[in-house]
């Protein structure tokens, strides 16, 4: 098939190694990060929060959370130009909801007498919740479209990424508690430009299962 949006879902790929002296320009990623916060979620919910890894400081923390395990994909931390941490809200409730629902209101989506109305879909959280309070599953699922969206703008964009879910939420979670703020991260996507002689999976061809065994239009 041609078309130029399967042309670059063929061309993306998980990049291996990095060309640690390629950065991905300011402007792109003010593209991806506003994709990040255009990325759909159930309810509008928004249960997430995305960590721009950026500086020596914090590439220098990131590094360090693969101490114990996952040493494989270690080396991006310091290659790849940036790192996102795509972070979960594992106890999203009502006072979470209402500012979803208020930014309705600013954005005129909503009037204001409907607010009322508006916490009529957080019936499906409550669908989601456990009688603790946890409603983790789900939320961790929300963040996934913003991965699966991020990673086909980078390919519009010419960018290569690594989704990662090779890392250690606890040691992640040690290391950016503050930036975190009671979130989890398990999973993380690499950014960058790849290494034209060591990437390895650069070269590979595409391996996907046929057509028919996965999709059935009735
Ligand atoms: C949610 C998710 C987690 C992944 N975790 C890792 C990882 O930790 N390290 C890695 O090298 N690749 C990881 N991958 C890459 C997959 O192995 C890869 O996407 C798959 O083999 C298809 O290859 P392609 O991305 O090159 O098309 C992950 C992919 C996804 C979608």
């Amino acid at each position: 098939m041609t078309h130029p949006i399967i042309d670059e879902l063929n061309q993306r790929h998980t990049v291996k190694h990095y060309d640690a002296t390629r950065k991905v320009s300011k402007q792109n990623l003010e593209v991806l990060c506003e994709a990040l916060r255009l990325s759909p979620s159930s309810i509008n919910s928004q249960p997430w929060k995305f960590i721009v890894i950026e500086s020596e400081d914090a590439k220098q923390r990131f590094h360090d959370t693969f101490e114990n395990k996952f040493q494989f994909n270690q080396k991006h931390a310091k290659t790849a130009s940036h790192t996102i941490l795509f972070a979960y809200n594992p106890r999203y409730t009502r006072e979470d909801y209402a500012k979803v629902v208020d930014q309705q209101i600013a954005d005129g989506r909503m009037k204001k007498e409907d607010r009322e109305q508006g916490f009529g879909a957080y019936a499906f959280v409550d669908l989601n919740t456990a009688e603790n309070g946890v409603n983790a599953a789900w939320t961790k699922a929300q963040t996934y479209l913003a991965l699966g969206n991020a990673m086909h703008t980078l390919a519009r964009l010419g960018i290569d990424s690594t989704p990662m879910e090779g890392v250690d939420k606890d040691l992640i979670a040690r290391y950016f508690g503050k930036e975190l703020d009671g979130y989890v991260c398990e999973v993380a996507l690499a950014i960058g430009y790849h290494d034209e002689q060591q990437d390895y999976n650069a070269q590979l061809p595409k391996s996907r299962l046929p057509k028919d065994d996965i999709i059935t239009v009735v």
